[in-house]
């Protein structure tokens, strides 16, 4: 059984079909990535995985369970947890506050019952904030926020997390340096569905990958048929990042 499956999803805003008849599944323990020009439909399809958002039709199955109408707070204490592509920190609180706000109102009870929940210090290492703790969010680099809100979400002790373009940015080093923290979190049993504009980054971590068009599902499966799909190469043309879809 899929860990996630999404059955014909479907989202429209006045207007414009955002994602338009949408299936795929995510296996557990996979690194799924999620590509696509700006407007795609990727953020959109995460919104409604992660709730933000209701489909306009569709279904949403995670764990074998319906959770199309659930809101987002019900998904993260079952395991379904997502970033922002903005940040969303608190301002006023403190890097290991904000990580115990996630803790706190994350996985809530499930949390109790499972041991492998990781522990706000276990957090803080692993996306490299631990000697960042006391500082405010507002006082971290853009890499640093970056890092927080993949800490945040980290402590709501997902199965399953959702990352929106925690890349955006960032410099060379700042780039391995969050490659690295995602193939930890991997690490640690936790299934990732992963979007970016990064493809080089992102091709270093992933087997398989969606790429949205124009809200179409226009290839699943592994990144070298991706870089091979003439629908792909066209979709990328012209823009700066076709270059590296078609060298992966
Ligand atoms: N709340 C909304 N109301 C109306 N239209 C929206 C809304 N959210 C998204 N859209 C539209 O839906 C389409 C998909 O947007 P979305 O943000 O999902 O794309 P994206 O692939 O995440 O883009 P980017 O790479 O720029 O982040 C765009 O045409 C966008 O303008
Ligand atoms: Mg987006």
């Amino acid at each position: 059984m899929a860990l996630l499956a999404g059955e014909a999803l479907t989202k429209r805003f006045a207007g414009v079909t955002a994602v338009s008849n949408i299936s795929f599944e995510i296996a557990e323990g996979e690194i799924l990535g999620l590509i696509g020009p700006n407007g795609a439909g990727k953020s959109t399809l995460f919104a409604l995985l992660s709730g933000m958002l209701t489909p306009t039709s569709g279904r949403i199955v995670f764990k074998g369970t319906n959770v199309t109408r659930w809101a987002p707070h019900r998904r993260c204490h079952h395991g379904l947890v997502q970033t922002f592509q903005l940040a969303q920190a608190f301002p006023d609180l403190t890097v290991e506050q904000n990580v115990r706000v996630g803790a706190l109102f994350g996985a809530g009870r499930r949390r109790k019952r499972d041991p492998s929940a990781l522990t706000v210090d276990e957090v803080l290492e692993m996306t490299d904030l631990a000697d960042r703790r006391s500082a405010r969010s507002t006082e971290l680099t853009l890499a640093g926020r970056k890092r927080l809100e993949v800490a945040r979400a980290l402590a709501a002790s997902p199965q399953l997390l959702l990352l929106d373009e925690v890349m955006a940015g960032l410099n060379p080093a700042e780039l391995a340096e969050i490659v690295e923290i995602i193939r930890r979190i991997h690490g640690r049993g936790i299934t990732l569905l992963v979007t970016e504009h990064v493809v080089e980054s992102l091709f270093q971590l992933i087997d398989r990958v969606l790429v949205l068009h124009h809200g179409q599902l226009l290839f699943n499966g592994d990144v070298r048929g991706a870089s091979q799909d003439p629908a792909v190469v066209e979709a990328y043309l012209g823009r700066a990042d076709a270059s590296a879809i078609a060298s992966a």
